[in-house]
């Protein structure tokens, strides 16, 4: 039986990973940690400080404020942590990379396998377009979300990228500018609306043709089913940093 923390326990994704948990019978939250409390079966704190209990992972669906405390508490318990949270910063994400050469950490902008596969998809017609198609990603969420543009957005965007040496430049906002698309860009674009889960369009735009790759999801469950893969995929490994491509083979 795998024994997990839940961060994030009482937001949405986390009553998702709650009621996967809960239908699976090799995984068990044993404790959750948010600042509310929404009534869950499993004991709820609001910080890693307030702890007794152990536990295998962290599964983390919550904000990146509550990155520091999930990372000393994962390195000081020697547990695994399956960071699904987005909006990170550069500087943290830099935290993640070192933190994984002592705990083992599967970190994605993405839990799902569809969008895990598009990101592959997009990388490999990239490759095969390559400068004479202009790329522009268009992703679309609920109007509840508080970052942009998603993780999800920029992790297209650095499969994109990874085909041309980094060398692309991520285009956010044309309306300050008066002056047409560089050749050198890549545009990010965002829409918040209602309760749209996630949707994501990657366009390759060339002489007379388009080539759309796109991915819509219609559940947060997927995201929550992806992170208990992941979780069990992690129990038992050695410190690194994995992620989807590290459970199925996209190349
Ligand atoms: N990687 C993925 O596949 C994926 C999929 C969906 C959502 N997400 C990300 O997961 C995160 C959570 O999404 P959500 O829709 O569940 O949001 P949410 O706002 O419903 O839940 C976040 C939870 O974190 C708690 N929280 C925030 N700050 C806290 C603090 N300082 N201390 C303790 N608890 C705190 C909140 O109380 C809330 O219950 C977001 O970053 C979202 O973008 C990632």
């Amino acid at each position: 039986m795998i024994k997990v923390i839940l961060c994030g326990a009482a937001g949405k994704m986390g009553s998702f990973v709650a009621e996967t948990c809960e239908k699976d019978s090799d995984i068990q939250i044993v404790a959750g940690i948010d600042k509310l409390n929404s009534g869950q079966r499993f004991p709820i704190y609001n910080d890693f400080s307030k702890l007794n209990v152990s536990a295998d992972i962290i599964i983390d669906f919550s904000h990146p404020i509550l990155l520091d405390g999930i990372l000393k508490y994962a390195m000081a318990n020697n547990t695994a942590v399956v960071l699904a949270t987005t909006g990170y910063s550069d500087a943290q994400i830099e935290k993640i990379k070192k933190a994984s050469k002592s705990i083992p950490i599967f970190f994605t902008f993405n839990m799902s396998l569809g969008v895990n596969l598009i990101c592959s998809l997009a990388k490999k017609a990239a490759g095969i377009l390559g400068d004479d198609f202009d790329v522009e990603i268009i992703e679309k969420h609920h109007n509840l979300k508080i970052d942009a543009p998603s993780g999800t957005a920029i992790m297209l965007a650095n499969a994109v990228n990874s085909c041309f040496n980094g060398e692309k430049v991520y285009e956010y906002d044309r309306h300050s500018k008066r002056q047409k698309r560089g050749k050198n860009e890549i545009g990010i674009h965002s829409i918040r609306g209602g309760t749209i889960v996630g949707e994501h369009d990657v366009i390759f735009a060339g002489h007379d043709e388009t080539v759309t790759i796109s991915h819509s999801a219609q559940s947060k469950e997927v995201f929550a089913v992806g992170s208990v893969k992941a979780a069990k995929f992690l129990s038992g490994k050695k410190p690194g940093l994995y992620d989807m491509n590290s459970i199925m083979n996209f190349e």
